[in-house]
């Protein structure tokens, strides 16, 4: 329905004023016409029902520790989440031990000893999920140029503007979850190039990119690369839910406990407007006007 409204508005708007760059805009399709100039993303990112949308959501933990695992196994050979501490897992339902025995597979650099020399050691629960590589650079050179980004915020970091009139919509349907929405297309949205399109050397096909149609990360997912215990399947579309929920928790720990300040916040506005009209009530009714 929203969908709707906004294709008839932006309609209307385009046929009011036939300006170039909004019919291009509604006109996702003739991109690769020449000489019109693309708007980016190609097309616009896929809404999932997360559970922690809306005013009570909440995380669900065993989607997090299996975005968790898709993470570890799949995404850290290339992405660092170096504002993250393994500490943090425990709200994700670990005990201590398991924490530790974690934390304990990764390496990372401490120092300097005694002599200066610097020198890597096990990490423990207060270090942070480091880089696989040295530095930025040395990321790039990997990857036909571009840096993996880090994945510590980019759950929020990532926004595709959603234009008149969904905004509106969106204030009262208190959607916030377009990072998600957008990490979740990304990893689903990998498709065979039009006829016609170049994709330059070393990128890779996807209408979901913010930036341009083709993008240097490579399709990370495919089914039955991950093994789940819980009995979850086994799907690229699962592991992109899971391991995009479990970037969000990394990108906002506490959302669940601001929500829920939100809404007691709300309660208490609520119940004081009461309480200061029948103050006011009380007071002016023995003036006289
Ligand atoms: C082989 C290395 C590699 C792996 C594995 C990998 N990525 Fe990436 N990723 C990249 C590179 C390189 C970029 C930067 C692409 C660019 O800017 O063109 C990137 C960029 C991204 C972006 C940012 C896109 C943007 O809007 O800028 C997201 C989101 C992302 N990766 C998610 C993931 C997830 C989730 C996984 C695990 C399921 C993963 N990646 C696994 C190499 C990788």
């Amino acid at each position: 329905m929203k969908k709707l409204v906004a294709s008839i508005l932006s309609l209307a708007v385009v046929a009011g004023i036939g300006g170039g760059a909004l019919a291009q805009e509604a006109a996702p399709a003739a991109h690769h016409e020449e000489g019109a100039t693309p708007h980016y993303p190609l097309k616009e990112p896929k809404e999932i029902d997360w559970t922690f949308a809306g005013p009570f959501g909440h995380y669900d933990k065993g989607q997090l520790q299996r975005g968790l695992k898709v993470y570890t196994e799949v995404c850290a050979a290339c992405h660092s989440m170096n504002l993250v501490p393994f500490r943090t897992l425990s709200e994700l339902g670990y005990s201590d031990a398991q924490v530790k025995t974690f934390a304990a597979n990764y390496e990372v650099q401490d120092g300097p000893d005694a002599s200066g020399e610097m020198f890597t050691r096990k990490a423990v629960p207060s270090d942070y999920f480091p880089s696989p590589y040295p530095n930025a650079e040395a990321g790039a050179a990997a990857n036909n140029g571009a840096a993996p980004p880090d994945m510590s915020l980019l759950a929020k970091a990532r926004e595709v503007e959603r234009g008149f009139p969904q905004f509106v919509f969106d204030i009262f349907t208190q959607y916030q979850e377009s990072g998600p929405d957008y990490i979740y297309s990304l990893l689903t949205g990998y498709e065979e190039p039009p006829a016609g399109f170049q994709v330059p050397a070393g990128a890779h096909y996807n209408p979901y990119f913010h930036a341009a149609a083709a993008f240097a990360m490579p399709k990370p997912l495919s089914d039955d690369q991950v093994t789940y215990d819980d009995g979850s399947p086994q799907t690229v579309d699962q592991y992109a839910k899971d391991v995009s929920s479990f970037l969000m928790w990394a990108s906002e720990p506490h959302l669940e406990e601001r929500k829920r300040t939100g809404f007691m916040v709300m309660i208490f506005l609520l119940i004081f407007t009461v309480l200061i009209y029948l103050t006011k009530r009380s007071i002016y009714s023995r003036t006289d006007h």
